[in-house]
C-alpha cells in the first residue's frame, strides 16, 4: 500500500474503506476513503488521520516515506473519529508529537480520547511554519461540527478542506481528472445533501473567506482530490448553500394497497402537464439518503402516506425525521395520501412540511381506492395550483 505524492514532498497517505456501505445511516454504495496527508519538511507533519481500523494501512503508507515515529506535528482539522481514530497510535509511537486543532477541536480530542497530549489550539489567521512550507488555518465552525477547520498551504497552493468538498468514493484513483467527473459530482451532491445541507449559511461564509486563495489542489478528507474541476465544485457548493433549487418536482411516497401510489402518479401528471420535470420515489425501494440527494435540487417536495393506526407509515415517518433534521429551505410542499376511516396521515405530513416553512399547496386526501375520474380530479387540483 503505497503513498501518492501530490506535490513535491506532500503525500496522500490515507486509508481506503472498500467495503463501507453504511456511514451512520448514509448508504455509501461506493465505499469511502479517509484521506490523510504527510508533509516532509523540517517538521514532519501529518494532516488528519483515518478511522481506527485503517491505522495499519496509514502507517504502512507513511513507512514507505519515513518512520512514523518521526512525525513532529499532527494537524487535526476535525475531531470526528473517521479522521481522528488513528491519532492515539501516532502519539503512542512518538509521545512528543505536537497536536494542532481549533479550540473546539482540542476540547473534543481531550473528551474523545481522555488525552493529555501536547495540544496547541489555533485560530483563523494563525499560521504554522513547517520549515520551507507553512499552514494557515481557517476555522469553519459547523461545517459540519463545532470544531471543524481547514488548513491552507500557500507555498504549494493546497487547501486541506477536511469534510468540505468530499465524497464517499473508494478508488485506486486519487484525482478528479482520473475518475469519471459525473460520478464525483453526483457523490459530492449526495455528500452535501446528507452531511452539509443544514449549514448553508456557514458554507457561504467559508466560501467567501476561501474565495481569495490561489488553489491548485483541494484535498478533502473523503474521496477524490480536486485539481481539474475546482471551479466546478466551488460553483456547485455556492449554489447548494443558497438552497437554490431547480424548477422540478420530487414525489416521495409509500403505499399500502396502491391507492397512495395511484395518487402519486396522478400528481406527477399535473407536473408533466405543466412542463415541470419530476421524479417519483417509493420509500419502500429507495434509501432515505438517496432521496435526500434528489431533495437538494427539487423545488416541489410532495410527500404521500396512507393512514396506518391513526398515523403515517413508519417509512414516511423515518424519512420526515431525517428530512427535517437536514433542514432544506425555500421549497413548495404538498401532502397527500389515501385512508380508510381516520385519515390523519395527510394532516401529519402537511404539518411536518409546513414546519420547514415551505409554501404549501392544498393537501390531497382520498378515501379508499381512487378511480379514473378521481385521479383526473387530483391531477387537475394540483395543476391548478402550479
Ligand atoms: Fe468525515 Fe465529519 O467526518
Amino acid at each position: 500500500m503505497k503513498p501518492v505524492e501530490i506535490k513535491k514532498g506532500v503525500y496522500w497517505v490515507g486509508g481506503v474503506d472498500w467495503t463501507l456501505r453504511n456511514f451512520h445511516g448514509y448508504l455509501t454504495q461506493r465505499g469511502s476513503t479517509y484521506n490523510a496527508y504527510l508533509v516532509i519538511d523540517e517538521k514532519i507533519t501529518l494532516i488528519d488521520g483515518v478511522k481506527h481500523y485503517l491505522t495499519d494501512e496509514l502507517l504502512e503508507r507513511i513507512s514507505h516515506i519515513i518512520d512514523p515515529a518521526k512525525i513532529d506535528y499532527l494537524v487535526c482539522n476535525h475531531v470526528e473519529m473517521d479522521h481522528s481514530g488513528a491519532i492515539p497510535k501516532i502519539i503512542e509511537l512518538n509521545p512528543k508529537v505536537k497536536v494542532f486543532a481549533s479550540p473546539n477541536g482540542v476540547k473534543g480530542l481531550k473528551a474523545h480520547y481522555k488525552a493529555d497530549w501536547d495540544f496547541h489550539a489555533v485560530n483563523t489567521g494563525e499560521s504554522l511554519s513547517l520549515g520551507k512550507r507553512s499552514l494557515s488555518f481557517v476555522l469553519t465552525q459547523m461545517l459540519h461540527w463545532p470544531d471543524n477547520m481547514v488548513s491552507y498551504m500557500p507555498e504549494e497552493k493546497i487547501l486541506f478542506s477536511n469534510d468540505a468538498f468530499g465524497q464517499h468514493i473508494a478508488s485506486h484513483e486519487r484525482f478528479d481528472d482520473e475518475y469519471p467527473q459525473n460520478i464525483i459530482m453526483e457523490e459530492s451532491k449526495k455528500y452535501y445533501a446528507n452531511i452539509v445541507m443544514p449549514y448553508g449559511t456557514m458554507v457561504s461564509k467559508a466560501l467567501k473567506t476561501l474565495g481569495g486563495l490561489e488553489i491548485d489542489i483541494i484535498a478533502p478528507s473523503h474521496g477524490i482530490m480536486w485539481r481539474e474541476n475546482i471551479p466546478g465544485i466551488l460553483a456547485e457548493y455556492s449554489k447548494w448553500c443558497k438552497n437554490e433549487s431547480e424548477k422540478s418536482a420530487l414525489i416521495i411516497y409509500d403505499t399500502m394497497w396502491d391507492s397512495t401510489h395511484k395518487m402519486a402518479t396522478a400528481i406527477s401528471r399535473a407536473f408533466e402537464n405543466k412542463g415541470i420535470p419530476f421524479d417519483m420515489v417509493s420509500l419502500q425501494h429507495t434509501h432515505i439518503s438517496d432521496v435526500i440527494t434528489k431533495v437538494l435540487t427539487a423545488k416541489y417536495i410532495c410527500v404521500g402516506s396512507p393512514t396506518l393506526n391513526n398515523n403515517i407509515l413508519p417509512t414516511v415517518a423515518g424519512f420526515l425525521a431525517y428530512f427535517k433534521g437536514l433542514a432544506p429551505k425555500n421549497r413548495v410542499g404538498l401532502a397527500f395520501g389515501s385512508y380508510g376511516w381516520g385519515g390523519q396521515s395527510v394532516g401529519i405530513v402537511h404539518k411536518d412540511l409546513e414546519s420547514c416553512k415551505f409554501d404549501m399547496l392544498e393537501p390531497i386526501k382520498f378515501m379508499w381506492v381512487p378511480g379514473e375520474d378521481d385521479l383526473k380530479a387530483i391531477t387537475e387540483k394540483v395543476e391548478s395550483q402550479l
